[in-house]
């Protein structure tokens, strides 16, 4: 792999399907395209949508007028819609469908002809997703964008987006390879059929809808059953990583001549840079905490002290996938599938003990404020070292005397000690979260190897030009100034609203 001419000049009149785009990644993707390189000919967003006029609205509602754009927009004024809507076309779809659920066949058409490379950002990223959609989406949904890609007569590659947690819980140094496909991660139950398991699906939401279950109870059930019958049963935390662990294996199995690059990035932060510092759109894993922390719901912190938490900034995440995607452009039916994986903890460690810091320092001299216009006090946080240690806290300190103010009440006034809801809703609210987030970001021992990673790199910063460009160099971050200038500041911005 090389990268032996320029990234900006590789992207002229480069044509791109990108899915995924109302999402935080492929926002900064589309943005950094576009800001970097105007001649750019043509991205094709897919967008969930049922139709033509659904999705252009969604790409005005939920992409262009995103304060992201807001450097694009200043360079371009009144020119802004004009120059947007001539490189957007966005697409209705949805890529758990067969043809990318593409039914314009006009459109589908024109994209078979004119794409040089397909980006898959699109993913459920919720932990506890229901099995059907988490599947629907996360496995079966590389599988039909590398079906769809086949069809592209002149592409160049398939670009997939995973994460590195599809490791699940292993140890140690992690490397940078793929899995085979039905590979499990359970030393008892070795074998995994992705048929089976939509079988499995088909036949379970059969027997709920027989029983005539509400949505939520339906709901429920799919959720319990990709956690229970899916992800822990073959060695996987959680739905989310399990069901995209099992979309790389269709990749690998069936991609013949086409080639593939697999980006693997670990916990996604926000911008460090551009197009401005601090950018970060939704509350996902260690932000949990710390809005639950601000907001004053936490009060505690569950990890080892030296435990290594990968998390890496969105826009170093977003210019490593666009120089893996022109690095290996000049290698078309080359067959080759290489996987990188875009984290920190192997080079620039940060320790888990660091965000309960950061956390506390931050928000004790920027509360947040509360409705009626007063600041949430935060407290130096309790730390627990184990869930379990948690349990044993939250039973004595609350869950128990909660039990007896309830008994009391119900002995004395004949009343359900209704008040003590809230406070038990914030109790299930905690160790949900820590349950959640235990696996990978609290007790992980180990470090995501990026070899594959470090050699592009090395490639980008031959080209003086573009090493500040296309930056994605972990070891030149400064953590403390980076959460307590840069991240913490952007979540209570943009996220709170603050
Ligand atoms: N953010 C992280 O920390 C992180 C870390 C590692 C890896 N990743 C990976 O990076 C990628 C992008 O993550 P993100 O944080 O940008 O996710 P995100 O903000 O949750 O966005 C996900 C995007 O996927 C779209 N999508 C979901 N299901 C779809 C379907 N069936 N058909 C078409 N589009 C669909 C969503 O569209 P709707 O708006 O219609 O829902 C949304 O645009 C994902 O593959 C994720 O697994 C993210």
């Amino acid at each position: 792999m090389e990268l032996n001419k320029s990234i900006i000049a590789s992207l002229e009149n480069k044509c791109i399907l990108v899915t995924g785009s109302t999402g935080f990644l492929a926002k900064l993707f589309v943005e950094k395209i576009l800001r970097t390189q105007p001649n750019v000919k043509t991205l094709y967003l897919l967008i969930r949508a049922t139709d033509a006029a659904s999705a252009t609205r969604r790409l005005h509602d939920e992409v262009t007028s995103k304060e992201i754009f807001k450097v694009i927009k200043e360079t371009y004024g009144d020119k802004f819609n004009s120059f947007m809507s001539e490189k957007l076309i966005p697409v209705a779809g949805d890529t758990s469908l067969e043809n990318l659920g593409i039914g314009d066949a006009k459109m589908r058409e024109k994209i078979f002809r004119d794409v040089d490379v397909v980006v898959n950002f699109a993913a459920t990223t919720k932990f506890n997703e229901r099995y059907d959609f988490a599947l629907g989406t996360n496995t079966l949904g590389p599988k039909n964008i590398l079906d769809f890609s086949k069809k592209c007569v002149k592409l160049e590659m398939l670009l997939h987006v995973s994460t590195a947690y599809v490791c699940g819980e292993k140890a140690g140094l992690i490397l940078e390879d793929p899995y085979k496909m039905g590979e499990t991660l359970n030393r008892i139950k070795t074998v995994l059929d992705i048929e089976m398991e939509k079988k499995v699906i088909e036949q379970k939401l059969e027997e709920l809808r027989a029983k005539q279950l509400s949505k939520k109870e339906e709901t429920k059930a799919m959720k319990e059953l990709g956690l229970e019958s899916g992800a822990r049963m073959f060695g996987w935390p959680n739905v989310y990583v399990f069901t995209k662990a099992m979309g790389e294996m269709p990749i690998g199995q069936w991609r013949e001549n086409l080639p593939i690059v697999i980006i693997r990035p670990t916990i996604v932060t926000s911008t460090i840079k551009e197009p401005f510092p601090g950018w970060v759109e939704s509350v996902k894993t260690v932000d949990s905490y710390f809005v639950g922390f601000v907001q004053g719901k936490i009060a505690s912190f569950l990890g080892k002290s030296k435990t290594i938490m990968d998390v890496i900034p969105g826009d170093m995440v977003v210019n490593a996938t666009i120089a893996a995607m022109l690095a290996h452009e000049d290698q078309p039916n080359s067959r080759f599938m290489i996987i990188y994986q875009v984290g920190s903890s192997n080079r620039k460690p940060m320790y888990c003990s660091m965000i309960k810091d950061y956390a506390y320092n931050h928000f004790v001299n920027n509360p947040l404020m509360s409705k009626n216009g007063e600041p949430i006090k935060v407290v130096k946080p309790y730390h627990f070292t184990s869930t379990n240690s948690l349990q044993r806290y939250t039973d004595l300190k609350y869950n128990l005397p909660l039990k007896g103010l309830r008994l009391a009440y119900a002995i004395l006034r004949h009343d359900d000690g209704g008040f003590c809801n809230d406070m038990e809703r914030q109790l299930k609210f905690v160790t949900k979260l820590a349950k959640l987030n235990e696996p990978y970001l609290v007790f992980r021992e180990g470090t995501f190897d990026d070899s594959n990673t470090e050699k592009l790199r090395i490639s980008v910063k031959s080209n003086v030009k573009e090493e500040n460009i296309f930056y994605f160099d972990p070891e030149s971050i400064n953590w403390d100034n980076y959460f307590m200038n840069i991240h913490l500041p952007g979540l209570m911005t943009y996220v709170l609203n603050n």
